[in-house]
């Protein structure tokens, strides 16, 4: 029998969440059926009713609907209740589970490109303060990261976005503007930015890089293009540094684990599908 699993967004149409499950689904000889489905704010909860009564085993969800889908839910995961926010769901007995996998799929991505990059954790900067900071600031503290700043354009959203996780985190959390960065990066020892900046040729312009450790890490959530310019300018420093793309293709692993009953490979054949469908290679 068919399973069928889903996306929903609104809009929906731009996510290669179908590249990945269906390169899967062939990889491992599984009768799986993955659809984008566009479902706007206002309908969310009926069509949450009918993945609870068994339309869908479950589904993947994205932009607008992460907050809204926490409160739809039956039972939620411990890191979707810190985060704050649902990006899977399993149908099972009448009963819809959240979780979130953005925390995994970040740590993932670092784990595979930089093992050991964790071994000597110690302070963090978090570029932004919105949606996606909030996975980030909760994976970085699993991994012992401490203090972490986070680094907003707009302080107060940073403060309550340090206020709100605090009591899920162990790392201290402290926010601060994007001119600190300056005074706050000697001592960091990972970089991520969590803006969109970096897309459609938009770039940090007064971060100084140089001021980050030589063995600081550099990464960054924005996948298009790959290399962004602050990931451009630290390589040209010498600093290491790792791309987003692998945070998009290990956050699924979760998903597809919770459905279908195994975890499946992030592999290089996987990545070089996805680039070159995004025309990044
Ligand atoms: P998401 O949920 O995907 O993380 P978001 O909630 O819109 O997206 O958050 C966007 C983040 O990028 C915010 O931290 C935002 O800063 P503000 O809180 O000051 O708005 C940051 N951001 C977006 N555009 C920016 C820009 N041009 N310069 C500086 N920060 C920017």
């Amino acid at each position: 029998m068919t399973t069928r699993v889903f996306v929903t967004g609104h809009p929906v149409n731009h996510s290669r969440s179908p590249l990945i499950f269906k390169h899967w689904f062939s990889k491992y000889q599984i009768e799986g059926d993955y659809t984008r489905i566009d479902v706007t704010p206002d309908a969310l909860s009926g069509f949450v009713a009918e993945v609870r009564a068994g339309s869908h085993a479950g589904g993947n969800v994205t932009v607008p609907h992460k907050q809204a889908m926490r409160a739809l839910c039956d039972d939620i995961d411990e890191a979707a209740r810190a985060i704050g926010a649902v990006n899977t769901i399993k149908s099972e007995n009448g009963r819809i589970f959240g979780m979130n996998t953005d925390w995994y799929g970040f740590l993932a991505n670092l784990d595979q490109k930089r093992p050991g990059w964790d071994e000597m954790p110690g302070p963090a900067i978090v570029l932004g303060a919105g949606g996606a900071a909030r996975g980030i600031v909760y994976a970085l503290s699993l991994r012992g990261f401490s203090p972490i700043h986070i680094v907003n354009r707009t302080l107060d959203t940073a403060k309550d976005l340090a206020a709100d996780l605090s009591p899920s985190v162990s790392a201290e959390l402290h926010a601060a503007r994007l001119p600190d960065f300056d005074s706050l990066a000697p001592k960091a020892r990972i970089v991520v930015n969590t803006t969109t900046i970096g897309m459609h040729g938009t770039r940090f312009d007064a971060l100084d890089l140089a001021r980050l450790s030589s063995d600081a890490l550099v990464n960054d959530i924005v996948y298009i293009p790959l290399e962004t310019p602050l990931l451009a300018d630290a390589k040209a420093l010498g600093l290491p540094v790792v791309d987003g793309l692998g945070m998009l293709l290990h956050q699924a692993v979760p998903a597809f684990e919770a459905w279908f009953g195994f975890r499946p490979e992030v592999t290089q054949e996987l990545r070089t599908l996805v680039e070159r469908d995004m025309g990044l290679s």
